[in-house]
């Protein structure tokens, strides 16, 4: 039974607290936030962008902590899920493998490559396992995908476009602070540039055109270099001015012998949905059965995931740490191109 403490109970950590709730072979041992009454089980002020609000929570049995150090020093604790503010990422990660836990992290995984890097020597060192929740593979339509991948049903990869735009985030304060959340760039297109890190390896160099609000990009276009020239990777990601579409994503994916659409898109009170298609090379259009949507189980299964690799002791081919750092290195690297105006080689 893997012993989990939960750094951070706010929006997130209530989301991997309902997880924890629904996968075998892990439990909630501990939880550390500055804020009293979380403490006390008093979670009814969250309220996120999905799922359920937060609930008053029967913490007996679970240890508390103000201070998160306290918590990594708790020798009944094995895992620490840090679900901290992006900028915290990278020390309470760094100080929780050097306290000898196994670490998931939320994403971004930290707001440099530098602070990637100390995370992933960290747990090199402890000799455990660093995850970091990159979700969206475990989202069916995504998960269809890699499915496809590894069985190979329709041939190889040949290439795919990748879409995440939404409208201004105003909720969150520091979304645009290189810093803070790290922009569109970090907190949004990082979903897609862990992905496609996932699917094709790693590019050996982006090119990209963006707009810029401050020091970050707030909308852009990018273009992924692999030595292969016939894989062809696009991604679209960013902010646009209107407030009318709190969040779009969505993909087209060429395999040799298919090609996947999909799209979800809330415009105004309204989800529009696009469901996964499959067009094959005989003609046919195929609507595959998917398992449930929701945001709630896909995090489930992420932490069944994380679960199974702490246990084997070996690193997610999901969720690693180098895969999520891979996944900054080309945030950093895009950015970069947007700023210069020319190929970026990574
Ligand atoms: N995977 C996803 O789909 C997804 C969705 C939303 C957010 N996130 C990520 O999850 C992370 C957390 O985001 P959130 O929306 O839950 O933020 P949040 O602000 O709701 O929660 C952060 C929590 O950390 C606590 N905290 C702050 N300082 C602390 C400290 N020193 N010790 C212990 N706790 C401390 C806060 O009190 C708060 O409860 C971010 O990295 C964000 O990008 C991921």
């Amino acid at each position: 039974m893997i012993r989990v403490g939960i750094a951070g109970t706010g929006f997130m950590g209530w989301i991997h607290y309902l997880a924890y709730q629904k996968v075998k072979g892990v439990k909630l041992a501990a939880v550390a936030d500055p804020i009293k009454k979380r403490l006390e089980g008093d979670w009814r002020d969250i309220k996120g962008n999905f799922g359920p609000p937060g609930e008053m929570i029967d913490l007996s049995g679970v240890a508390t902590y103000s201070d998160y150090n306290d918590m990594f020093a708790d020798p009944n604790v094995d895992m620490v899920d840090i679900c901290l503010p992006p900028s915290m990422h990278a020390n309470a990660a760094v100080a929780a493998s050097k306290a000898g836990k196994h670490v998931l992290c939320e994403k971004p995984m930290a707001m440099t490559t530098a602070d990637c890097r100390r995370m992933v020597d960290a747990a090199g060192r402890a000799g455990k396992q660093l995850c970091i929740g990159h979700v969206l593979t475990f989202l069916p339509e995504y998960a269809q995908v890699i499915k496809l991948v590894e069985t190979g049903k329709y041939g190889k990869l040949l290439g795919g476009t990748f879409k995440r735009v939404i409208s201004d985030p105003l909720w969150l304060k520091d979304f645009y602070e290189p810093n803070g959340c790290g922009g569109p760039m970090l907190d949004l297109h990082i979903h897609d540039a862990h992905l496609i890190r996932v699917l094709f390896g790693m590019p050996v160099a982006v090119s990209s055109r963006g707009r810029m609000r401050g020091e970050v990009v707030e909308y852009f276009n990018s273009f992924f270099h692999f030595d292969d020239p016939r894989i062809v990777v696009s991604a679209v990601s960013g902010v646009i001015n209107q407030q009318g579409r709190p969040f779009t994503h969505g993909f087209e994916i060429h395999f040799e012998k298919a090609t996947l659409l999909y799209e979800l898109a809330v415009i105004g009170d309204g989800v529009e949905v696009q469901p996964l298609r499959i067009l094959t090379s005989t003609g046919k259009v195929l609507t595959p059965k998917l398992g449930d949507g929701d945001m709630p189980p896909a995090f489930a299964r992420e932490i069944k995931e994380v679960v199974r690799s702490v246990n084997a002791n070996e690193p997610s081919p999901l969720l690693s740490g180098d895969l999520a750092r891979d996944a900054i290195i080309l945030g950093h690297k895009q950015t970069e191109s947007v700023k210069k105006g020319k190929v970026v080689k990574i």
